[in-house]
């Protein structure tokens, strides 16, 4: 309780007044001005990048995809692998052209890969075309920076060291009428060895349940169809708040909220998921049959060193649990192969468990090396070429498995929500999120109807309105 940052009205007030006083200098052009947001990462950062919209929007900017065009550019940033690093700093590098093009255009770096530490340096000195850094506990002050810009202030890097804050009511320009993400808590305090996101997210922090709440009721109201809850952890949620209200607790109050939407969430950790959970999940009609419960590694030695503090056989117990009060839930997961000094036994294990499980889906990656995070320093002995093959060996049994529970749809009749549209396609989702294309006229985007699956792949279901 003592470290929780709460950014005052008072502050926030300041940046809405910014806001304004941008709007008015946006409104005396020809044309209004044009921005570009850019978003790597998890779906913390797409939410992130609709605030960064939403005030841009404030400030009277219009959306564009042309980077040429844009008068401001801002890339939100990952730091989670270092593939994702590369991308963004190769596009960074690229930006060189439209910087010299458009010489007022301002291009902005924001997000987890900014909180690193050396990361601003670099970029101070090897990339003179970006103008403003921040990290993610800076976000609510992107008014402030873009102002500070256009009255011709010099380069601004703010990504001083934080545990991070709570900053409420900034605005949110969402990128789907349909489905919204809704941030519960932000931060992580769990420190598995191999993950940089509590050094750049801060420490656990929970939104209000009476924000959330409101935010919640507001979505519902405005027609959206889909709510995820989100938070690195979320079955931490409330440890941080008096107000003695977990994360099951917020699921069963949002349920309680009028309307026809499904509540989703992510992501939820093994050592915090229970009964509770579940039971309150079964039970809240609106909450989606899907829970993404990742996993890492099927070996208990593996699991230990990266700190995930439960055991393969734990977290076996709680998917028997959750198939027990749900015996239609869809289970995903995210799973890390080549960790450090994990055996080819080790391994193994790995696919068993997925073998035993049978997920619906999997998030594979191979393990990529963090600078400042314990398994950094660990003995690596295994080549590239022999974690790629693991990979592949993994993905290619999960394709297996994933064609063949959806297989197991055909002839079935689900109700979807109908989300977007791909070519030719409607897409839509069921309950527990798998995929389901079909032709039908996009007048029905947004709406729940039932479809009867009528075929599927690895990565799909096809179907047809009943
Ligand atoms: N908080 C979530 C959790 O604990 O499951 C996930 C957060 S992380 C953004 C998403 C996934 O990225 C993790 O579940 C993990 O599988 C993967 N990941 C994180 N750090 C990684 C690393 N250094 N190398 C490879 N994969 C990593
Ligand atoms: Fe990273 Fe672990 Fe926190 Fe997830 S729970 S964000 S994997 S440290
Ligand atoms: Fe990446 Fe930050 Fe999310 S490191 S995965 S954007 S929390």
């Amino acid at each position: 309780m003592d470290q929780r940052i709460e950014i005052t009205d008072a502050l926030l007030a300041r940046q809405r007044d910014i806001m304004e006083r941008v709007a008015e200098l946006n409104a005396g052009r020809e044309t209004p001005p044009l921005a570009l947001v850019d978003t790597y990462g998890c779906q913390q950062n797409e939410a992130d990048s609709e605030k960064l919209r939403g005030m841009l929007k404030k400030m009277g900017y219009q959306e564009t995809r042309d980077e040429y065009a844009a008068d401001v550019i801002v890339i939100n940033t990952c730091a989670v692998r270092e593939h994702a690093e590369q991308r963004v700093l190769g596009n960074v590098g690229a930006l060189t052209h439209t910087k010299k093009a458009k010489p007022s255009q301002i291009i902005c770096l924001c997000g987890c890969m900014m909180q690193e530490p050396g990361m601003a340096d670099r970029i101070k000195n090897s990339y003179h075309h970006v103008r403003v850094v921040f990290g993610p506990h800076e976000l609510w002050r992107f008014p402030e920076f873009l102002l500070r810009q256009l009255q011709g202030e010099g380069r601004i890097f703010e990504t001083a060291p934080s545990d991070g804050c709570v900053a409420e009511g900034l605005p949110s320009a969402r990128d789907s009428a349909v489905k919204a993400w809704l941030p519960v808590m932000y931060g992580c305090n769990n420190f598995c060895s191999y993950c940089i996101v509590p050094y750049v997210r801060g420490r656990e922090r929970s939104r209000r349940p009476a924000d959330v709440l409101a935010e919640a009721r507001a979505l519902a109201e405005a027609g959206y169809k889909d709510i995820t809850l989100l938070g690195q952890n979320v079955n931490s949620y409330g440890k941080d708040l008096p107000d003695g209200v977990d994360f099951s607790d917020l699921i069963a109050r949002i349920n309680d909220i009028p309307g026809d939407f499904l509540i989703r969430f992510m992501t939820s950790h093994p050592k915090d998921a229970g009964e509770k959970l579940f039971s309150t999940m079964a039970r809240s009609e609106k909450c989606a049959r899907h829970i993404h419960l990742p996993f890492q590694s099927g070996s208990n030695r593996v699991l230990s060193a990266m700190n995930r503090r439960y055991t393969r056989e734990a977290y076996l117990d709680l998917i028997r649990m959750a198939r027990a009060y749900m015996p239609d839930v869809v289970l995903t997961s995210d799973v890390i192969v080549g960790f450090p000094g994990e055996t080819e036994a080790e391994f193994e294990d790995t696919l068993r468990l997925v073998e035993e499980v049978r997920f619906d889906a999997l998030f594979t990656f191979i393990f990529s090396p963090r600078t400042g995070t314990p398994a950094a320093k660990m003995p690596d002995p295994f080549t590239r070429e022999e974690k790629q093959r693991r990979f592949d060996a993994l993905v290619a049994l999960q394709n297996r498995i994933s064609e063949e529970k959806h297989r197991a749809y055909v002839g079935s009749t689900r109700r979807v929500l109908i989300d977007g549209q791909e070519g030719d396609f409607l897409t839509s989702r069921t309950s527990g999120g798998r995929l389901v294309r079909l032709r039908a006229d996009p007048s029905l985007l947004g709406s729940f109807r039932k479809v009867r699956i009528t075929g599927s792949n690895t990565w799909a279901l096809f179907g047809e309105l009943v």
